[in-house]
């Protein structure tokens, strides 16, 4: 990312979460652009190490499953206290699966549910934790998704479990405002990442599609005409994180591409 967009970040610190590929490493990324060091949490050990040494010798990385409450509290309470803490999290480690509601398992919801809303709920509330006991101020963004504002056909259990990661953002945001931590998501669309090919790959199969014909129709339903890049939420989750949106909290932003204007 060449644009500068919030001098105010240089020199701050960032929790990633499933920052080790995608929209996560987008965001990292853009965020070490601006002088932040990042910090990448990811269940892919490996991969996050990866990660984080392509971002400079301040990067840091930890293996970490988002929906274990232990694994977080040990994770983020060593951050806190061998790395000089955090000031942002970046709450985006996510999964899916596809399935017809009709024919969807409980393993199908509880994993989803267990990774998208439990490890924003445990990450969020480790963060606030020490936000208010050691900062007075603190800067949350959570992944959502345009599944989590429209219901996503074959995508129901997702589609539930983000809609939760918007109520959870605007009921926090409101709890912890006045303590000077502001608390917004980010709702992408259309995806090009590991996450995306596996979906294009199962709505082929369940709609007997191929995966090109998947891919034309999100292209056609998008008003600007192309997949999405990570990259094009990097700079909105830069803008969140800054000064520049200090008067805003409680939202759930669309980068879409025009896909969803409510
Ligand atoms: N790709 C899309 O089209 C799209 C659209 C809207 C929202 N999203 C959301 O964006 C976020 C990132 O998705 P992506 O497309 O980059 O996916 P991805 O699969 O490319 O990357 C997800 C990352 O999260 C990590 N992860 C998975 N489970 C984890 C856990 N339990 N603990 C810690 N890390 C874990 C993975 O190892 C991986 O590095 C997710 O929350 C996803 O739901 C994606």
């Amino acid at each position: 990312m060449s644009t500068l967009l919030a001098t105010d970040l240089k020199g701050k610190t960032a929790i990633v979460t499933g920052g080790a590929t995608g929209i996560g490493k987008a965001i990292a990324t853009a965020l070490a652009a601006h002088g932040v060091r990042i910090i990448i949490a990811d269940l892919n050990g490996e991969a996050a190490r990866q990660a984080a040494s392509s971002l400079g010798k301040d990067a840091q990385s930890f293996a970490l499953d988002v929906s274990k409450r232990a694994d977080v509290e040990r994770t983020f309470a060593q951050i806190e206290g061998t790395l000089g803490g955090y000031d942002l999290l970046i709450a985006n480690a996510g999964v899916s699966t596809m399935n017809r509601a009709i024919d969807l398992t409980d393993e199908e919801w509880d994993f989803n549910f267990a990774v998208n809303i439990k490890g924003v709920f445990l990450t969020n509330q480790a963060a606030v934790r020490y936000f208010l006991r050691e900062k007075k101020k603190g800067v949350i963004v959570n992944t959502a998704s345009l599944a989590a504002k429209v219901g996503a056909p074959l995508l129901a259990h997702y589609s539930a479990s983000k809609f939760a990661v918007l109520g959870w953002t605007q009921a926090l945001a409101r709890e912890v405002a006045a303590q000077g931590i502001r608390v917004n998501a980010v709702c992408p669309g259309f995806v090009r990442t590991s996450m995306q090919e596996r979906e294009v790959a199962w709505e082929a199969k369940l709609r007997g599609l191929t995966p090109d014909q998947v891919i034309k129709e999100y292209v056609a339903q998008t008003p600007l005409g192309r997949l999405e890049e990570p990259e094009d939420i990097a700079g909105l989750a830069v803008f969140l994180c800054s000064d520049a949106a200090r008067f805003m909290t409680g939202q759930g932003i669309n980068v879409t591409g025009g896909v969803y204007m409510g």
